[in-house]
């Protein structure tokens, strides 16, 4: 596994985004695809416990590489996922583009571009899907930006990187 990278960073930004992380896809708890119909690609604790406290727990949008693909957006979920309550801190990142297989073992590249909103937790499933659902949008959009565009074409993203 290759460590984290910030290639990026401008140290006196106290943002510390973009934030460039890359690890091994391993299995979930599976609800993603099943339950809510929003497939996650789930990072190992390994990976997650590499986050600085400067990235909080809460939801992001930004762009996502899986071994050699195409760059494509994302939505990640960093916390605890207050709607199942669970035990473990998890980063799952959901790509915005239909694979036709899933990616168990493959590498994912992702840089955290932006910070939509906190984790919630919700009433009903339905209220947690329609929430997804309006944080894909908003990625959809502010990922059209061209400073946010741009990120995608960092050396991260690159072969051998
Ligand atoms: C963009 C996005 C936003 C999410 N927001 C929340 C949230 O506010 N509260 C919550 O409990 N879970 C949230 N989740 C986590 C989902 O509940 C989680 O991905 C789902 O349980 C699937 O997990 P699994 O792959 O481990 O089965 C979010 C996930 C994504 C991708």
């Amino acid at each position: 596994m290759r460590h984290s990278q910030n290639p990026d960073r401008n140290m006196c930004d106290s943002t510390a985004l973009p934030f460039f992380i890359n690890g091994e896809v391993i299995k979930g708890f599976g609800r993603g695809s099943k339950e809510l119909g929003i497939p996650t690609a789930n990072f190992p604790l390994e990976v997650v416990n590499k986050l600085p406290d400067s990235i909080t727990t809460g939801i992001y949008y930004g762009w996502a590489q899986v071994d050699d693909s195409s760059v494509y957006k994302m939505v990640m979920s960093v916390g605890w996922n207050p709607y199942y309550k669970n035990k473990e801190k998890s980063m799952e990142t959901h790509i915005i583009h239909k694979f036709e297989t899933d990616f168990y073992g493959k590498n994912l590249k992702v840089a955290l571009v932006g910070y939509i909103r906190p984790e919630l937790n919700f009433a009903s499933m339905d209220d947690l899907i329609n929430t997804i659902h309006n944080d894909i949008k908003q990625a959809e959009i502010q990922l059209e930006k061209p400073e946010q565009a741009e990120i995608a074409k960092n050396d991260f993203f690159k072969p051998n990187c």
